[in-house]
């Protein structure tokens, strides 16, 4: 039994395989839609969220599954005391699969050690969101046709975005990328992620202005400033706006360069740049449905011919 915690679980070629399936998915969804007929996923979700939640059970009716789960700490018996352990001992019970979101890093993976059923970590606290990161190398290959020989701009707060930091180690197992991290001093990339990158030969730069960069990108990862990670609301409300893209950044951007946004946005992207066709972070969203699919599918080892 396989669990999924970082999106390093997967080899190269395992990840080649599962965004291969999850493109045939999205191909010939009918192919699929009985797949998981008499399985039960539970979404366990002790932090708020909206796609991931919805599209994990979105993933499983479409394959012909059950859904079942909790949507906040306070809906269960977590207010009452219950450990995370305990927790998935029970859902074992219940479900075949299960999906776990958590504010505390490592929550998931100690659900995974007293689990009897694959555990989908959905993001805990500031460290790893596997499956965004799933959806974004499915966003990259299916729309600039690569992973890899690509400059990336990683923009917002990189300090505590789990989506950034599960990207980066992902992507630095490809060939050619060259990283540009967009941040102002207090929300720069930690010292162990750009180790990451050391360790792997791979280029990178930090800058503060993102018009210096955008004529180089081929891609742009705009992330929120996520206040629910800072300490005061003072720092939050100094640095909420600190990047905003707008149509007249756009214009220094390359024809064919792709805006992604795990989302939510607040404001770091004007709405005015949703019409521009570069602007893919909503089909992002559609991707993030086939991968998430895929998954499950892997993870419970169901075979479809
Ligand atoms: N991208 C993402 O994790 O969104 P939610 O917080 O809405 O799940």
């Amino acid at each position: 039994m396989r669990h999924l915690m970082s999106p390093l679980d997967f080899s190269v070629e395992e990840l080649d395989e599962l965004l291969a399936l999850a493109h045939d998915i999205e191909l010939h969804p009918e192919k699929y839609a009985h797949a998981c007929e008499g399985k039960k996923l539970a979404t366990l979700f002790y932090e708020p969220s909206t796609r991931t939640r919805l599209s994990f059970e979105a993933a499983m009716l479409n394959l012909g599954g059950n859904i079942f789960g909790f949507s906040s700490a306070a809906s269960s018996s977590a207010a009452k005391g219950e450990s995370v352990s305990d927790t998935i001992r029970m859902i074992s019970c219940y479900a075949d699969i299960c999906a776990m979101r958590h504010p505390k890093e490592g929550a998931p993976m100690v659900a995974s050690r007293v689990s009897s059923i694959p555990v989908i970590n959905a993001g805990d606290g500031g460290h790893q969101h596997p499956t965004q990161t799933l959806t974004d190398l499915l966003t990259i290959h299916s729309l600039k046709g690569r992973l890899g020989n690509f400059t990336i701009g990683l923009c917002g707060d990189l300090k505590f975005g789990r989506t950034v930091h599960s990207l980066v180690r992902a992507l630095a197992r490809y060939k050619n990328v060259n990283f540009i991290f967009i941040s102002p001093e207090e929300l720069r990339i930690p010292d162990y992620m750009k180790e990451v990158l050391d360790e792997n030969g791979l280029p990178y730069r930090e800058v503060e202005r993102i018009e210096d960069v955008m004529p180089e990108l081929d891609i742009l990862y705009m992330t929120r400033v996520q206040r629910e990670r800072f300490f005061n609301e003072e720092d939050y409300v100094r640095l909420k706006d600190f990047y905003i893209l707008n149509k007249k950044k756009m214009t220094l951007a390359k024809k064919d360069m792709i805006v992604m946004h795990p989302l939510p946005r607040v404001n770091e992207i004007s709405v005015e740049v949703d019409s521009d066709p570069r602007a893919v972070y909503f089909k992002q969203v559609q991707y993030g449905v086939y991968v998430r699919m895929a998954l499950i599918l892997t993870l419970l080892e169901v075979k479809v011919c």
